[in-house]
Order: C-alpha cells, then sequence, then structure tokens
C-alpha cells in the first residue's frame, strides 16, 4: 500500500456506514444520481446501484482512492497497448480487437478479423462441403466465452450447430460426437498455447472419431485457432485454416478474436461484427469518462466497498434470462482468475482481500434454491441483478413480466427486510444489489456487457494495486498432474492413497 492509497483507505474505512433505507430516505435523488443509462447505437442499458451503499462521500473517497491508485494512468496504459502485465512483460491487448490501441495492434486486428470473416463465409459457402456441425474443443478462455455467446445471441437460429467441448471426461466429448453427423462436422482446435493437455487429447480423440467414419482427411476438417501457429502447424493443421491471434491477447479476454470464430461460423459475420462495435462502445466510454461517471470504474467502488469495507467474501450474478444461464461461469473466470492474487503489481504482499468469490445462477431458479441464503443467512453478499426489458420468448407477456417482476421484487426485499416477532420469519433487509438491465440482448448489448465487466476486473484490480493479466496459481497442479502421468514420482501420503485406490499409479 502507497501512503497515498493508505490514507485514502483509512479516510474510506472512517466513514459512517447508513443502512440502504436511510440513504433512500436521505435523498429523495438518490435513483437519478446512483444509475445510469449507457447508450449504443439502437438500443442501451440502465445500470442501476442506487441499492448498494455507495454514497456521496463513498464516492469522493473513492474517487480520491483512484486517483492515488494512478487509475488514469493505468487504464489510458491498457488502452494503448502498453505494458500492463509486468509479470510477463506484456500488452494486454483486447481493445485492441475491438478498434482501440496501439495502431499496429489495431491494423493486425483488423486483418485478422478480415481473413476469419472470409473463412467464415467460405465454409458457409460450402469452402469445407456441406458442414452442418462444428465441435468446438477448448477450455478455460477458449471455451467459456464462445459457449456463452452462443448459448446467448444463436437461439434457434444457428447457420452451424455448435458444440463447445471443454472438460478431459471423455463424456463431453462423447456427448459431442452423439449430436453430430461425423460426414458434416468441422472441428476448431482453440489454444492460445497449443499445448494445453485437455484441449490436445480432445483434439486427437476427435480426428480418430472422423477417421473412424470414414472421413479420408480428417485433418482437412480442422480450423485452428491459437496465438502459436507454429504449434498448430506441426501438429498437422493446414496453415490456411490456422486463424492466429496475438500472443498479448490474454484467454480470458479472447471471445474478440478468432477464439471467437464459433460464434462468427454460428451467428454469421453481421453479428459477431455488432458484438465487436457494442464492446468498442463500452471501450471509448471507459477511455473517455473520469471519476464515478465511469461505469466500469464505478462498479468497482461497489466491489471494493464490500470486499474490503465490509469484508463480503463472495459475490453473486444472477441473470434473469435463460439465455445468460452460462454468464456467472464466464465472469468466474474473469474475475477470480484475474483478480485471485496475493502479491500487488510490484511483487509485494497485498494488504487487505483481494476479489471475492464469484458466484450465481440463473432467476428466477436461483430464489427457489440459493435465495434463503441472501436473505436470512449470515454472509453478506452483494448481488448483481442481469435482465432484458425486451423477451427472448414469443410466449405469453405473462412469462417475461413475471420473470422481471420477480427479479425486482428480490432486489427490494434484500433491502427492505421485514421485521417479524418470531425471529425465523424476519428478514433483516439492508442487503446490496446492483441492477443491469438491457433494452434487448442483441448482440451489440452482450459485447458492451462483457465488455463492462473486462474493464470492471481491470479498474478493481488498479484499485487493489494488483496484475489481472496473469496467472500462475493454475500451473502447480497442472504440474503435479503431469508428474503423476509420467510415473514414478513420489507424491504425500494421502495423494498415493488415492493413486493407488483409482488404480492410476504409475
Ligand atoms: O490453465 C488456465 C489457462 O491457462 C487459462 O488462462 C486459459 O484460458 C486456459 O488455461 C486455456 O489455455 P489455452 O488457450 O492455452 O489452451
Amino acid at each position: 500500500m502507497t501512503q497515498t492509497t493508505g490514507t485514502a483507505w483509512a479516510a474510506l474505512q472512517a466513514l459512517p456506514k447508513p443502512a440502504l433505507v436511510t440513504l433512500f430516505a436521505d435523498d429523495p435523488a438518490r435513483v437519478q444520481k446512483l444509475s445510469a443509462r449507457f447508450e449504443l447505437t439502437d438500443e442501451g442499458i440502465l445500470f442501476d446501484w442506487s441499492k448498494t451503499h455507495l454514497d456521496a462521500a463513498h464516492i469522493a473517497q473513492f474517487e480520491a482512492l483512484a486517483d492515488a491508485a494512478g487509475f488514469a494512468h493505468a487504464r489510458n496504459a491498457l488502452l494503448a497497448g502498453g505494458v500492463v502485465n509486468a509479470t510477463e512483460q506484456l500488452a494486454a491487448e483486447h481493445t485492441a480487437q475491438r478498434g482501440m490501441g496501439a495502431a499496429q495492434s489495431v491494423e493486425l486486428a483488423r486483418g485478422l478479423h478480415a481473413r476469419m470473416a472470409a473463412l467464415t463465409d467460405a465454409i458457409h459457402k460450402g469452402a469445407l462441403g456441406e458442414i452442418k456441425h462444428l465441435i468446438h474443443i477448448g477450455i478455460g478462455g477458449s471455451a467459456l466465452g464462445p459457449k456463452l455467446a452462443i448459448r446467448t445471441l444463436a437461439g434457434e437460429g444457428a447457420m452451424v450447430d455448435v458444440h463447445v467441448v471443454s472438460n478431459i471426461d471423455g463424456c463431453d466429448l462423447e456427448a459431442a460426437f452423439a449430436a453430430c453427423d461425423p460426414a458434416t462436422t468441422l472441428l476448431a482446435v482453440a489454444s492460445k498455447t497449443f499445448t494445453t493437455i485437455e484441449t490436445m487429447t480432445n483434439a486427437q480423440s476427435a480426428l480418430a472419431w472422423l477417421s473412424a467414419a470414414g472421413v479420408s482427411d480428417a485433418y482437412g476438417r480442422v480450423v485452428a485457432l491459437t496465438a502459436s501457429p507454429e504449434k498448430a502447424m506441426e501438429w498437422g493443421v493446414d496453415e490456411t485454416r490456422i486463424l492466429p491471434f496475438p500472443e498479448t491477447v490474454g484467454g480470458r479476454y479472447s471471445l474478440w478474436s478468432s477464439i471467437g470464430f464459433p460464434v462468427a461460423l454460428a451467428l454469421g459475420w453481421p453479428d459477431f461484427a455488432e458484438m465487436l462495435e457494442g464492446a468498442a462502445i463500452m471501450d471509448r466510454h471507459f477511455c473517455d469518462t473520469d471519476g464515478v461517471a465511469n461505469l466500469p470504474l464505478r462498479a468497482a467502488f461497489a466491489d471494493q466497498y464490500y470486499t474490503r469495507l465490509r469484508g463480503c467474501q463472495t459475490r453473486a450474478v444472477f441473470a434473469y434470462d435463460e439465455r445468460l444461464a452460462l454468464l456467472p461461469g464466464y465472469l468466474q473466470q474473469l474475475e477470480m482468475e484475474s483478480n485471485g492474487k496475493s502479491v500487488t503489481a510490484g511483487g509485494d504482499p497485498v494488504d487487505g482481500p483481494t476479489a471475492p468469490v464469484t458466484w450465481g445462477g440463473v432467476g428466477t431458479d436461483a430464489q427457489h434454491a440459493v435465495f434463503q441464503l441472501l436473505h436470512q443467512g449470515t454472509n453478506l453478499v452483494p448481488v448483481d441483478f442481469i435482465a432484458a426489458i425486451a423477451p427472448g420468448d414469443d410466449l405469453d407477456d405473462a412469462h417475461h413480466r413475471i420473470l422481471l417482476s420477480n427479479c425486482f421484487a428480490q432486489g427490494a426485499a434484500l433491502m427492505a427486510g421485514r421485521s417479524c416477532d418470531d425471529l425465523a420469519r424476519s428478514y433483516p433487509g439492508d442487503r446490496p444489489s446492483a441492477t443491469i438491465l438491457l433494452d434487448d440482448l442483441t448482440p451489440a448489448c452482450f459485447g458492451a456487457l462483457i465488455a463492462f465487466h473486462e474493464h470492471r476486473t481491470f479498474a478493481n484490480a488498479v484499485l487493489m494495486g494488483i496484475n489481472p493479466f496473469d496467472q500462475f496459481g493454475v500451473e502447480l497442479g497442472k504440474d503435479i498432474a503431469a508428474q503423476i502421468e509420467q510415473g514414478g514420482a513420489i507424491f504425500d501420503a494421502g495423494t498415493q492413497a488415492l493413486l493407488n485406490a483409482a488404480g492410476i499409479a504409475r
């Protein structure tokens, strides 16, 4: 902690913490002050933080903290393609994929997108024969974004039937095989490094499945999506079917790059381009807006308030939209792999909690499963509700009306609570939530929503003084799994007993 951020944190700690109902009672303009509409070309998104404990005093101090933490400088460095990942001496250039960044990186992204658009178009027109199915093989950031985007945006109208397979558990791949005809199936092998054991093992098995079904040139059915094109070529993919992306695009930030190929294939290029444009509009807002008016930064103020000032160890995201059912899982990687750190960007131990555990689900299902804890449990959990005003279904209006009523009712109930002589039936209230209300779940709105979360994650990292772009914490388990696979190593007695019990000790 530097002297100046320390001073800002001390000032924040010292502020009174009025109850939410008091904040509303004291300020009739609270909703207007704490909510903001974000405009895209044809639609918009309403962000509402009025049911969080942010007030003018906290916002002023959080703005001081952001200044002390060098937020504007860090944000500008990110968006200019500067080195923001110090441990790996890399830029983090996902915004260049959307048109903002170092000129040569933006130019490169345009060229790679043009290639991707051309290949997508050629496949739609039959250049690789009749293609009805795509098995997209990747894991982590090479799977979660495409899976979410397709589930959200493709609906029943997908131009190609896409199956995203990530798990090394063969059951995942077998389910895709069962749903696809090998004669009309294309494989996308998505891996930034092109070395990830789950992906390479699954890819090999998928090739074997094609060959066993009589496909004469199985490798001819593979498109590789990677930042390591030379490894894809060594593995056997022809250069013409390799869609590269730059090393400076992180795995969990890679949906916008060629990792988004299955999205473009399922939706068509115009929708993919609209998703990029929605994200680009959010990038421009993030770039051009200072202080609390900057929406991702404002979200980070609320996040920091709950993590650091109220000791919340988790945050929950509930999408009141079945199409966004995979969003909590996507955000788990984005937020926890980025900000689940214990050292500062300077390499010192952190002096407070970093990322909370992100979890969540889909409304209204979650109301009948986990909301009991949110309303009456002993943990304080800040909640984000995400919904769209336009329905995704064609059924009676009652469906969407009841869905939205329930979403808003939960936020109201969490805040207001209800006292009762019988303690078991009492609700303490004063439980915070924020609501993100999309006009419509279009590709542009979806792109803006995801970019908002990327920038929110970055803003949180800056306020905490950590590097969100490395992930060394994932390596140790991989190393030990590799040792087990190779055999000959000695493990602790507990692990050895498990290996023996499963019959996989070597
Ligand atoms: O192990 C974590 C991780 O490196 C993620 O950061 C990444 O998204 C995922 O594995 C997949 O990596 P790759 O795209 O290189 O296969």
